[in-house]
C-alpha cells in the first residue's frame, strides 16, 4: 500500500497508479496544543509493504513523517519503505561553523530508524544518501525536466548558476536533445543574497534554460536571469527539480524576467509540471 505524507499527496496517488497498489486512507490531525496526529486509520494487515511518501518541507512534516512509519510499523506491514520526494534539512549536511550540528544526518537517523529502506529524489548532495542506514538510494529525475521546454528553443544554452548543478544542465541538455552547457559562478553572502559571475557563453538572442536541483527563495536564480537580461538573451526559462518558491520568489523571478518557471512534484506547487513517480516506480 501507499502512504502520503499531507505534503505529497499528489505524488503518493501517481505512484500508486503507477505501481497498481492501493492508497491507503490517512488522516492529520492536530492536537489543541499544537502536537500533530497523523494516522492510516484501516491499514490492511496482510500487506507486505507499505511505502511511506512525504517530503519534508516543514518540520511538522518530519514528525508526520515519523509518526506514518510508526503507524504502519505498529499495524504489522512486512518492510516499510519510505519515499522522501524532497528532503528538507539536505542542505545542512555539514557543520558550517564550530558547534553546528549536521542536520541532514541528525533527520536521516531519525528517518532510519523507521524504515528498512529510504529513497530520496535528486538529493543536494549524493553523499547525504550515506546519513541513513541502510544508505538511502538516490532517484534522479533531472531527464524528465526537458518535458515541459518548447519543441521551438532557438539555439538554446542550458546553464546551471553553479559549478555543482552542471550535471543537472547537462542531463536536461541531453534529454532535450541540443544545446550548449555552462554555468555561473556564484558566491553566497547570505540566506537570501548571492552574487553570481556570467560565464563566458554569449547568449544573444539565444533561449536559455537555467537549471538548478532547488529554487528556494529565488535569490539564486533571479540574479542568474538578471545577469542574462544585461547581456541581450532570447527567452529564459527556468527549471528544477524541486520548487520549493518559498515567499516571494515567484514574483521576483517574473519580475526578473523569466518566461516560464518548471518544477517536479517533489515538491507540489503550480509549476509542478512534471511528476517524479514514473522515477520512483522504477527503483521500488
Ligand atoms: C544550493 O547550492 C542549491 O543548489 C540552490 O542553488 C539553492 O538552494 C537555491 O536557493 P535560493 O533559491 O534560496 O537561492
Amino acid at each position: 500500500m501507499i502512504v502520503s505524507g499531507s505534503t505529497s499527496q499528489g505524488l503518493a496517488a501517481a505512484l500508486a497508479r503507477e505501481l497498481e497498489e492501493p492508497l491507503a486512507a490517512v488522516e492529520y490531525d492536530r492536537f489543541p496544543d499544537g502536537e500533530l496526529l497523523a494516522s492510516v486509520p484501516d491499514p490492511d494487515p496482510e500487506t507486505d509493504r507499505a511505502v511511506v511518501v512525504a517530503s519534508t518541507v516543514s518540520s511538522d512534516a518530519h514528525v508526520e513523517l515519523l509518526q506514518l512509519q510508526d503507524a504502519v510499523r505498529e499495524a504489522g506491514v512486512g518492510e516499510v519503505v519510505t519515499v522522501l520526494p524532497y528532503m528538507g534539512y539536505g542542505r545542512q549536511d555539514k557543520a558550517f561553523e564550530a558547534g553546528q550540528p549536521i542536520s541532514a544526518r541528525a533527520v536521516a537517523r531519525a528517518i532510519s530508524t523507521g524504515a528498512d529502506r529510504v529513497l530520496t529524489v535528486t538529493p543536494h548532495e549524493e553523499a547525504i544518501c550515506e546519513f541513513f542506514e541502510p544508505t538511502a538510494t538516490s532517484v534522479d529525475a533531472g531527464g524528465r525536466l526537458a518535458e515541459p521546454l518548447p519543441d521551438d528553443l532557438a539555439d538554446p544554452v542550458f546553464l546551471s548558476p553553479d559549478a555543482g548543478a552542471i550535471e543537472l544542465a547537462e542531463t536536461v541538455r541531453d534529454a532535450y536533445g541540443t544545446g550548449e552547457t555552462d554555468y555561473f559562478e556564484k558566491i553566497r553572502h547570505s540566506g537570501t543574497e548571492v552574487e553570481i559571475t556570467p560565464s563566458d557563453v554569449d547568449v544573444t538572442s539565444r533561449d536559455v534554460v537555467v537549471t538548478d536541483d532547488i529554487i528556494a527563495t529565488g535569490s539564486t536564480m533571479s540574479e542568474a536571469v538578471g545577469v542574462l537580461q544585461d547581456r541581450n538573451v532570447g527567452r529564459v526559462f527556468v527549471t528544477c527539480v524541486h520548487p520549493l518558491l518559498v515567499s516571494n520568489a515567484v514574483t521576483k523571478l517574473s519580475r526578473a524576467g523569466v518566461e516560464s518557471i518548471y518544477g517536479t512534484d517533489t515538491i507540489e506547487r503550480a509549476v509542478s509540471a512534471v511528476s517524479v513517480a514514473p522515477a520512483i516506480a522504477a527503483r521500488l
